[in-house]
C-alpha cells in the first residue's frame, strides 16, 4: 500500500505550485497530477458542478489505487471536500482547511484573501480561519481573471498588470499583514504582485501545504518504501499548452490527455 501512488489535482497548472514543494520534501514517492484543463476555471462553477467534476476525479484516483488525493485546489477544497470526505478510502488532504489553521495560529490581526469567485462566496476561508480565531479580521476579494492569466501565459500584458494592480489596491486598503494567495494558480503571479508590494507581504500556501502533507504521510507511516515511476501528468485538453504554461513552478515534459467521461459538465 506504502508505494502506491499520490494522486493531485487542480483545474491546471495551479496545482503544481503545491506538487513541486511536495516533490521536493518527497523525492521518493510515486505521484500522478491531474490538471482538469477542459473545465477550467473551476471558479465560476456551480457546487453541483464541482461535486461531480471532483467525484469524477476521485474515481479516477481509486480507479489508480492510489494511498492519498492532494487536493491541491482550492475551489473544490472550499466546496467539495465536505461533501465528499467520507466516501473514499484514500487519505484526503484539501489545502484550505490545512492551511487556515496554520495561519490562524500566527497572530496576524488582518488576513487578506485572493481567490476565485466560488471560494469567496463560500466565506470558506474566513470561517475556518475564525474557527480558530473569531478575532481575526478577514478580507476576502475574488480575482475572476487571474486563472485564464497565468493559464494562458498573460502576466506581462497591460491588462493584466492592471487588473493586478487595481485588485492589490483594494485588499491594500484593508492593511492586511498577510494575503493568502488562495487560488493555487496565483503564485505564479508573484511577479506582477510583488512589484506594487513587498513580496513577504503574499503568503503561496503551497510550502505550508506541502509540509503538513508530509509529516502527516511520515507520522502515519505512510511513506514510500521504493520509487516506481517517475512523475506522470495528466490533462483533460491541450496538453501542449498545459506544458508550455507548467515552466515556472515544474517544468513538465510530458503530459497525456485523457477523457473522464462524466467530467464533461459544461
Ligand atoms: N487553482 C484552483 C484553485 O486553487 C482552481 C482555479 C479555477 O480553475 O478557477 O482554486
Amino acid at each position: 500500500m506504502n508505494n502506491s501512488p499520490i494522486g493531485l489535482f487542480d483545474s491546471g497548472i495551479g496545482g503544481l505550485s503545491v506538487f513541486s514543494q511536495l516533490y521536493k520534501l518527497l523525492p521518493n514517492e510515486n505521484y500522478i497530477y491531474f490538471g482538469d484543463t477542459l473545465n477550467l476555471p473551476y471558479g465560476n462553477k456551480t457546487i453541483d458542478e464541482l461535486v461531480k467534476i471532483t467525484t469524477s476525479i476521485f474515481d479516477f484516483f481509486q480507479y489508480k489505487n492510489v494511498k492519498a488525493v492532494v487536493m491541491a485546489c482550492n475551489t473544490t477544497s472550499a466546496l467539495t471536500y465536505n461533501i465528499l470526505k467520507t466516501k473514499y478510502n484514500f487519505k484526503i488532504f484539501p489545502i484550505v482547511q490545512t492551511v487556515s489553521k496554520q495561519i490562524a495560529l500566527q497572530g496576524y490581526k488582518n488576513i487578506g484573501v485572493f481567490a476565485t469567485n466560488a471560494t469567496i462566496n463560500s466565506h470558506a476561508y474566513k470561517k475556518e480561519i475564525n474557527s480558530y480565531n473569531p478575532k481575526i479580521n478577514v478580507y476576502e476579494i475574488a480575482c475572476p481573471n487571474w486563472v485564464n492569466i497565468v493559464e494562458n501565459e498573460l502576466q506581462q500584458t497591460n491588462d493584466s498588470i492592471l487588473d493586478v494592480k487595481n485588485h492589490l489596491n483594494e485588499m491594500l486598503s484593508h492593511s492586511p499583514n498577510k494575503i493568502i494567495l488562495g487560488c493555487t494558480h496565483y503564485p505564479y503571479l508573484l511577479k506582477v504582485l510583488s512589484s506594487f508590494a513587498p513580496e513577504n507581504l503574499f503568503i503561496n500556501p503551497a510550502e505550508y501545504f506541502a509540509n503538513d502533507i508530509a509529516e502527516n504521510l511520515k507520522s502515519n507511516n505512510m511513506l514510500a518504501e521504493a520509487k516506481q515511476f517517475e512523475p506522470k501528468f495528466y490533462v483533460s485538453s491541450n496538453p501542449k499548452q498545459f506544458m508550455s504554461a507548467s515552466k515556472l513552478f515544474f517544468n513538465v515534459q510530458n503530459a497525456e490527455k485523457i477523457q473522464l467521461s462524466d467530467l464533461l459538465v459544461k
